[in-house]
């Protein structure tokens, strides 16, 4: 599937755009509660337009943004200036080994064709993930137990993300972040 012709609008949705100072202050407070204090290294593997990596950025982590489509990338590029962004398949990041702190992906597990092996390679990346995922309305997307049970037999932490802060408005679906972390025998 190409994202491309979902980069022009992508913003419009408030947790996209994060452009609403409410639905900001959100994603920047459950980010940071997630996250060793900055300055971190973080590789956000399919960062869209770019609005957590600015975040991030704006709190003095240090963020490398993947993405495969052009026009997402195109984005984020006149978005987050700073942060290098590179061009690459998410399910085989090019980096070695322990390269990054952190590996975050918002909304793009579901989307992988073998997202047992991407995860397994990230974990090789960083010693934690942090990932937001949810099982939306659309019938699209993964529950928490399926994410869970992909990264089975590790000690996962999974956080539910009711506020309607977060998204601009009340959600009846199911979304989440899975949070691992300390994996070090994953290398
Ligand atoms: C739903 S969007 C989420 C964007 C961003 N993470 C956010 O939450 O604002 C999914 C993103 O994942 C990217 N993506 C999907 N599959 C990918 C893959 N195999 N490799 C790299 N990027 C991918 C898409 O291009 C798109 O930008």
């Amino acid at each position: 599937m190409s994202w491309d012709a979902f980069a022009p609008s992508f913003d419009d949705q408030p947790d996209h755009g994060l452009r609403d100072p409410v639905v900001r202050a959100a994603w920047r407070a459950h980010l940071l509660s997630w996250l060793p204090p900055a300055p971190s290294r973080i590789l956000e593997v399919g960062c869209g337009t770019g609005s957590l990596m600015l975040l991030l950025d704006e709190c003095g982590h240090s963020v490398v943004g993947l993405d495969r489509s052009s026009a997402m990338l195109s984005l984020a590029r006149l978005k987050s200036p700073r942060s290098p962004l590179i061009q690459a398949d998410a399910s085989d990041p090019p980096f070695a080994d322990g390269s990054f702190d952190v590996v975050l992906a918002r909304h793009v597990v579901w989307a992988l064709p073998d997202p047992s092996s991407a995860l397994r390679r990230w974990l090789r990346l960083a010693d934690r993930l942090v990932l937001i995922e949810g099982r939306w309305d659309t019938g699209a997307g993964l529950t928490a137990d399926e994410l869970t049970s992909l990264l089975s037999p590790l000690d996962v932490r999974v956080r539910r993300l009711a506020d309607p802060a977060l998204w601009g408005h009340p959600i009846e679906d199911e979304r989440y972040a899975v949070l691992v972390s300390g994996v070090q025998s994953g290398r």
